[in-house]
């Protein structure tokens, strides 16, 4: 996740990214919306279900706001500069909808959610309010918004997965592709807004999730990553095998599809991780090494606020495990600055807990207090904002020296790379990633595809990048 004061060092996540899709035939269909989405890649997934059931009712996709007869923004309440974001871009809307009256507004997914019906109070502009479980309630929204009444749906759902809604991949290199897996969240972290925004956890349904990774396949995907904000908490009864699956049988099946189809996973919760997951990758090739373990503080004073239910030692334990089992293991993480009541000795922990799991890349935020969550009716909101900032630079000079660090140490391996395509910056050049998720950028060998596999030797490296020459292709 992104914004303004946070720094990503290694560009593999689209989060934060606002996107537009577009239409295959954009003549085929009477009206056409056009979807922006923000927030983490869970957001975009829920996007791409929403294209989905917009285009069963005749509606394409554009990426032309002027074309557009509905406008959606897909919306995220991490954090208040998220929140800010959203507002700005709807004040663009504004001038879209000057121009052409008949145009309808939608705000889709958390801030949709959080804030309800008072949205349109709020945002004159604003037609249409869904929250992340009510968008199989879209075109009856759209119906009603027609006639020229406000029209809102958020309901939170125990049941809802949109399992059998096959998603309309938008934006894609059509070589990688996100696959949702569970919804919400049963955890509580005190901080956070998830469990308000997307309501209690469920998992989906195993046997829709391995069809639609296997349909991926045959389209010519290679790589799926599985999604939920607690992936290790995947639980589902399969009545038909009478059986049990966990997030480590799952992975299994998925990784069974086929040994060229890479597997990853976003989100662990060090808590959930099991040993049968790091054995399950362990045993399976395509099974990614790399795991996003947020730690979000070193302090454990500071994670027993947070409501994390791990320590300090328990995290750092886990993280000897994961490098025991799996030893050219990637691992990155999340962490907050200044959250309440943080001293300077907490946030030294949150900087040696660093060096400690030495981690690839962070995604790294100062705290934001999110209202109706327990850290706001609990705690004080105390540390000010400069000193937040200042911690925050400081966890982002050390994680710009510990990701050039792991990045050195690859200088002269060979990997196997799963080619996604030309390289933003020289289009002479490609890019890809190893199975520790880490880009590499080398010179276009003749006749390379997106979705190849090549075998890559690093030559050079940046903090954020790996430079490398192609050894042979696999
Ligand atoms: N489910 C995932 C994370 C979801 S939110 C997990 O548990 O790890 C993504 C990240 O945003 C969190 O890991 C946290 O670092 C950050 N975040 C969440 N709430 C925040 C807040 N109120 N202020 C600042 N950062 C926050
Ligand atoms: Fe938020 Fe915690 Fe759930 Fe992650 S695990 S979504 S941080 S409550
Ligand atoms: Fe944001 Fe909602 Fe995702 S609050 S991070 S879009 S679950």
């Amino acid at each position: 996740m992104l914004d303004f004061l946070t720094q990503k060092v290694h560009d593999e996540n689209r989060q934060g990214e606002a996107y537009a899709p577009f239409a295959v035939d954009e003549n085929q269909y009477k009206k056409h919306f056009y979807i922006e989405s923000y927030g983490c890649q869970m957001n975009f997934a829920d996007s791409e279900i929403v294209a989905s059931i917009l285009q069963e009712q005749g509606f394409g996709a554009t990426r032309n706001l002027e074309q557009a007869d509905l406008i959606f923004i897909n919306t995220c309440s991490i954090r208040e500069k998220a929140e800010q974001t959203v507002r700005k871009r709807l004040t663009d809307f504004k001038k879209a909808k000057k121009s052409n009256p008949g145009l309808l507004i939608g705000v889709l997914g958390c801030m949709a959610e959080r804030l309800k019906a008072k949205f349109l109070e709020e945002e004159k502009l604003v037609d249409i309010v869904v929250g992340p479980d009510a968008y199989r309630s879209l075109p009856a929204l759209i119906e009603e918004a027609e006639t020229g009444q406000k029209a809102v749906n958020v309901l939170l759902s125990r049941e809802e997965t949109y399992a059998d809604i096959a998603p309309v991949r938008l934006d894609s290199n059509g070589v990688s592709a996100f696959v949702s897996i569970m919804r919400g969240c049963n955890n509580m972290c005190s901080f956070c807004v998830v469990p308000f925004t997307r309501g209690r956890e469920r998992s989906r349904d195993a046997a829709s999730i391995v069809a639609e990774c296997e349909t991926l396949y045959r389209e010519g995907y290679k790589e799926v990553t599985l999604l939920g904000q607690n992936v290790d908490s995947y639980h589902y009864f399969d009545e038909s095998i009478g059986e049990a699956v966990t997030f480590a049988h799952l992975l299994e099946k998925v990784a069974m599809i086929a040994p060229d189809l890479r597997v990853r996973f976003s989100t662990s919760h060090p808590k959930d991780i099991t040993e049968e997951v790091l054995q399950t990758m362990a045993r399976y090739e395509n099974i990614c090494k790399y795991i996003h373990l947020p730690v979000q503080s070193g302090s454990s004073r500071v994670l027993q606020l947070m409501n994390r239910t791990y320590t300090r030692e328990w995290y750092m334990a886990k993280v000897d495990r994961i490098r025991e089992v799996l030893p050219d293991c990637g691992i990155s993480s999340d962490i907050i600055a200044g959250f309440c009541t943080e001293t300077d000795e907490d946030h030294q922990d949150t900087l040696s807990i660093m060096e400690y799991s030495k981690y690839d890349m962070s995604y790294m935020f100062f705290y934001s207090e999110r209202p109706g969550t327990l850290a706001a009716r609990r705690y004080t909101d105390d540390v000010p904002l400069e000193t937040k900032k200042q911690r925050l630079s400081e966890i982002v000079a050390l994680q710009g020296r510990l990701s050039r660090e792991s990045n050195e140490k690859d200088l002269g391996k060979t990997f196997k790379v799963l080619v996604e395509g030309p390289s933003k910056k020289n289009p002479d050049e490609w890019m890809g990633r190893n199975s520790q998720n880490k880009v590499i950028v080398f010179p276009k060998p003749t006749g390379l595809k997106k979705g190849d596999y090549l075998e890559v030797t690093v030559t050079d490296c940046t903090q954020a990048t790996l430079i490398g020459n192609v050894k042979r292709e696999k």
